[in-house]
């Protein structure tokens, strides 16, 4: 039976879930990216869009901040869309590594098979895979556009994060060139780097990171703008990725608790993707210790336990 969220429930779910959790001050800014540690931190918002292209919000939803490792799921799905899923498993696989995003131990371990474009060395290598080859210009607009039709608008890159964060990026260096020394990057390492530091660094809204979410939800269609942006069949491999992965390390007690395939990233964004029903996404910098939000991460697991929207539940 269709389950269709009514409107004014799901506000109501939104402002209990700030409300409940706009005081909470535990966690820190990442401050391993100078830029980040910078953001205010008491910034928070709740947006989730519907399969009939409503938007409903609460906070801070129209500020803009680095959309960081969130980036990793429109690349995964860009590379899927121009070469094929089994292409992406092929190259790059899509396992968790059960390591932390930036591991180069993983890629140690794993130089012989495949990881997942959801962790910063499959990312890379995602980037690298990205049409057309050798034409870094080329790339940066297939990705750039890619994640505008997503999110139904603009986005732009953060210089001041940009350049902050091409500035201290030696151990991503390091994973380009340990992945080239595996011939498992496939254009220039140092081109395929500087694409994931840009993606890293456009800032969104948690706005348009719901929209980007319920793209997904909807099957590769926009439902604010109405345009086909990838075929459906790409929906549930990139959700199966970010069920499997999207919080590192964590990821397993992460769907334990809420049943919410969902993607993080260390600007504080955490977008979640509930197939056919809804897309939302969470926005507060202050992070745990693994580098997800902390209020984000609450505030997406009540409105999941409120709305029954954990995919496992298929049983009531
Ligand atoms: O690669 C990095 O260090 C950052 N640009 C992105 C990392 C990130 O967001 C990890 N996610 N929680």
């Amino acid at each position: 039976m269709a389950y269709n969220i009514d409107k004014q429930r799901l506000q109501s779910v939104l402002n209990e879930a700030y409300t409940k959790f706009c005081k909470d001050d535990s966690g820190r800014n990442a401050d391993y990216i100078p830029y980040l540690a910078s953001v205010p931190s008491t910034l928070f918002g709740i947006a989730a869009t519907l399969p009939d292209g409503t938007t409903v919000t609460v906070g801070d939803c129209d500020y803009p901040f680095g959309i960081e490792s969130v980036s990793k799921v429109p690349t995964a799905l860009l590379a899927m869309h121009q070469h094929s899923p089994e292409e992406i498993l092929d190259k790059i696989g899509a396992d968790a590594t059960g390591l932390p995003f930036n591991s180069i131990m993983a890629i140690l371990l794993e130089k012989d098979h495949p990881s997942t474009p959801l962790v910063n060395a499959g990312a890379i290598s995602a980037c690298s895979m990205v049409l057309p080859k050798g034409n870094s210009d080329g790339k940066w607009n297939a990705i750039h556009n890619f994640i505008e039709e997503l999110c139904g608008s603009k986005v732009e890159v953060i210089e001041e994060l940009y350049h902050s964060e091409s500035a201290t990026n030696f151990n991503n260096r390091s994973i380009a060139w340990l992945l080239r020394n595996y011939a498992r990057i496939y254009d220039d390492p140092d081109m395929s780097l500087d694409l994931y530091t840009r993606q890293c660094s456009l800032g969104v809204t948690a706005r348009q990171l719901a929209v980007m979410a319920a793209t997904i939800a909807c099957g590769g269609t926009n439902p604010t703008t109405h345009r086909k942006v990838f075929d459906a069949k790409l929906s549930p491999r990139i959700t199966a990725m970010m069920a499997t992965v999207g919080f590192y390390e964590c990821t397993g007690d992460w769907l334990f608790s809420t049943g919410l395939p969902a993607k993080s990233g260390v600007g504080g964004g955490i977008m979640a993707v509930v197939p056919g029903k809804i897309g939302i996404a969470a926005f507060a910098p202050p992070l745990d210790e693994y580098g997800n939000s902390v209020k984000a991460q609450k505030a997406l697991g009540y409105i999941s336990q409120e709305l029954n929207l954990n995919i496992f539940n298929g049983y009531v």
